[in-house]
């Protein structure tokens, strides 16, 4: 865990703006808190509001009461991820949109190899802006992973995908391949970082002694 949590980067300052609108999260949960930074963000909190009301009202009971009994830095940190992505789907599992993340990361690294910065931008924008599986990203994680240490460690996770998948874009817009190919590993590290934590062996067999 310590060499997973090693190989993500520190928050970026996009990510700090976003925790103003994370507040709109805070406010969902709890209604007693006051928030005072509240204005600037006011539409996209009443938008992330909506859509949070929907992911937990699609939890059963038993998930519902953990992600209730969370911290408020911790919902906060999950509003905040929330806030980066504009795709939600009413149907598709984290599988099948790992599966898209996983075609858009080979697509970035296609455009690389063939120097087509357009290719590779548009592949890591869409990796960064992958859309949300249905529930949101909670009831994929497993119960023993819905406690406020774990899901700390979603934030770096994220940013170390989706933040350096931003970078390579901009990296590739600006003509510098050599940057962006520095990325793809930075980008990888993340997956690999937050797979080690959160997944278990993909398509393990029950029909095996
Ligand atoms: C927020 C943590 C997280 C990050 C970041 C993440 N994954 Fe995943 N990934 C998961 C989880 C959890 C599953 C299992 C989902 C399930 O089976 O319901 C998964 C499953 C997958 C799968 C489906 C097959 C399998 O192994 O179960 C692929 C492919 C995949 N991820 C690719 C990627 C790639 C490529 C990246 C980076 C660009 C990435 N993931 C980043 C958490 C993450």
């Amino acid at each position: 865990m310590a060499q997973a949590h090693d190989m993500v980067q520190k928050p970026t300052p996009r990510f700090q703006k976003l925790r103003c609108l994370s507040i709109a999260g805070v406010m969902f949960f709890s209604s007693s808190i006051m928030a005072t930074n509240v204005n600037a963000a006011e539409e996209g909190m009443t938008e992330l509001k909506k859509v949070l009301q929907g992911q937990i009202e699609l939890m059963k009971p038993e998930l519902q009461k953990k992600v209730k009994g969370l911290s408020m830095d911790t919902k906060m940190s999950l509003m905040a991820i929330l806030a980066m992505h504009s795709e939600y789907s009413d149907k598709a599992t984290m599988r099948q949109v790992m599966t898209e993340v996983l075609s858009d990361f080979q697509a970035a690294v296609t455009g690389i190899m063939t120097d087509n910065p357009e290719m590779a931008a548009a592949s890591a924008r869409r990796l960064a802006n992958h859309r949300i599986p249905v529930g949101g990203l909670l009831p994929y994680l497993g119960m023993e992973n819905i406690n406020d240490e774990r899901l700390a460690l979603l934030v770096g996770f994220n940013d170390s995908v989706e933040g350096n998948a931003l970078k390579l874009a901009e990296a590739a817009e600006a003509g510098d391949m050599g940057k962006a190919a520095t990325l793809v590993g930075s980008i990888s590290s993340g997956c690999v970082a937050c797979h080690g934590v959160f997944r278990g062996k993909p398509g393990v067999s029950d029909l095996l002694r």
